[in-house]
């Protein structure tokens, strides 16, 4: 790359995207980050322009933080948006509005933390945290497993939430199965030591996700984009594997692809880690190979200090700067490039990049996360 051309160097990420009804101006999609600003679970005016910021500033997608669904134990903060209740979804409906108006593109992301909660944790402090095994992800029992009729409940909930997301306007859904919560506490060995049909093997532990999916799809009918986010790591465990080998993995997805997924969210800490040994793909790119479905990447996108030293005159590409960003994106590794703290810091960011305006970039700093700029 020669010099801070930014439009030759930027542009597979400014290239329009879609699949089946999700048509973006680019490829950039605002990661979801829990922000924890919305009083008694309503997202306000603030959570609004919050969104319409980054929205009007060139991202082609945001998903939201994650937003709980309608089960009394979803979360242990009552700062966290609800995603049920006529209070917080019309809050929800300005929220989507806002993004609207200025042309943008908004998903929620659909949530329940399972034992991640804490007993005794606001709102509902009554309500006990549920699992597949009643395991947090420490290995620790916390409360006896759930029952069949507490996952039917909870496989409603979600489908409830993804015909509101719907219903008020958002142009699709995104499905939490990340990070340890409570769908990947189904998918994981070592929250799962169910013996029904909900855990076992891999086939097992994915059939929560597959009901979850299955019911989601029949909510919003066969046009609506369901987005599904997983990782093998977890909060907190950052080793974690759900799959150790390309195999594994394509047995993780397959009915997951099956019960209706468009686009696969694959979350991993740093985009340029290859997924398994004997290739540079990373996890998105085998997912895109295995599933045939596009892809979003994420992880550490404009953070790494040499992020930005492809734009300059005289140094060269490597694996963790744009250059190899782009090089992965216009070779189709993955579809789609999300970013989480560099756009919570700077809502500006996708412009920025677009126009080549790098010396304007905000470096990311933890003060950022005390206030919904
Ligand atoms: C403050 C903060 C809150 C987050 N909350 C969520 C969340 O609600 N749901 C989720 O799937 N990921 C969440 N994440 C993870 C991000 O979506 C993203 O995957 C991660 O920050 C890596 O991207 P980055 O390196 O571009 O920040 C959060 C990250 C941060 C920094």
């Amino acid at each position: 790359m020669s010099n801070t051309g930014g439009n030759q160097v930027t542009n597979p990420l400014f290239n329009p995207f879609h699949a089946g009804n999700l048509e973006l101006s680019n490829r950039i999609v605002m990661a979801p980050m829990t922000r924890s600003g919305s009083p008694g679970g309503v997202p306000g005016e603030n959570v609004a322009e919050y969104y319409k910021r980054r929205a009007e500033n060139g991202v082609g997608l945001i998903v939201t933080e994650g937003t709980v669904i309608n089960h009394p134990a979803a979360t242990g903060d009552p700062n966290v948006p609800r995603f049920h209740g006529e209070d917080a979804l019309s809050g929800w409906k300005k929220v989507v509005e806002a993004v609207h108006s200025v042309g943008g593109r908004i998903i929620p992301q659909i949530w329940h933390v399972g034992t991640d909660r804490k007993i005794g944790d606001s709102p509902n402090p009554e309500a006990l945290p549920i699992g597949p095994s009643g395991i947090n992800i420490f290995g620790e029992k916390v409360v006896e497993p759930m029952t069949e009729a507490e996952i039917a409940q909870v496989i409603a909930a979600y489908a409830q939430a993804a015909a509101d997301a719907k219903r008020i306007g958002f142009d699709g859904v995104e499905i939490h199965g990340a990070h340890g919560y409570l769908i990947d506490q189904f998918f994981w060995e070592r929250t799962n030591k169910r013996t029904d049909k909900y855990g076992g093997d891999m086939l097992g532990r994915t059939r929560f996700a597959v009901e979850v999916i299955e019911a989601c799809r029949k909510a919003v009918g066969p046009d609506f984009p369901i987005v599904f986010r997983f990782s093998q790591w977890k909060s907190s465990v950052y080793t974690a594997k759900l799959a150790e080998t390309p195999e594994l993995l394509g047995q993780f997805l397959a009915p997951l692809v099956e019960a209706g997924v468009d686009v696969f969210h694959c979350s991993t800490r740093r985009f340029w880690e290859p997924e398994f040994e004997g290739s540079d793909l990373n996890l998105a790119g085998w997912t895109k190979k295995l599933t045939g479905k596009p892809t979003i990447t994420v992880g550490s996108v404009g953070l790494d200090t040499d992020f930005m030293s492809g734009f300059t005159e005289g140094k060269g590409a490597s694996n963790t700067n744009i250059d190899g960003l782009l090089e992965r994106l216009d070779r189709g590794e993955f579809d789609l490039v999300a970013v989480g703290r560099a756009l919570l810091v700077d809502p500006a960011w996708a412009n920025k990049i677009r126009e080549g305006r790098l010396d304007e970039l905000v470096p990311f700093s933890t003060e950022a996360l005390r206030t919904l700029a």
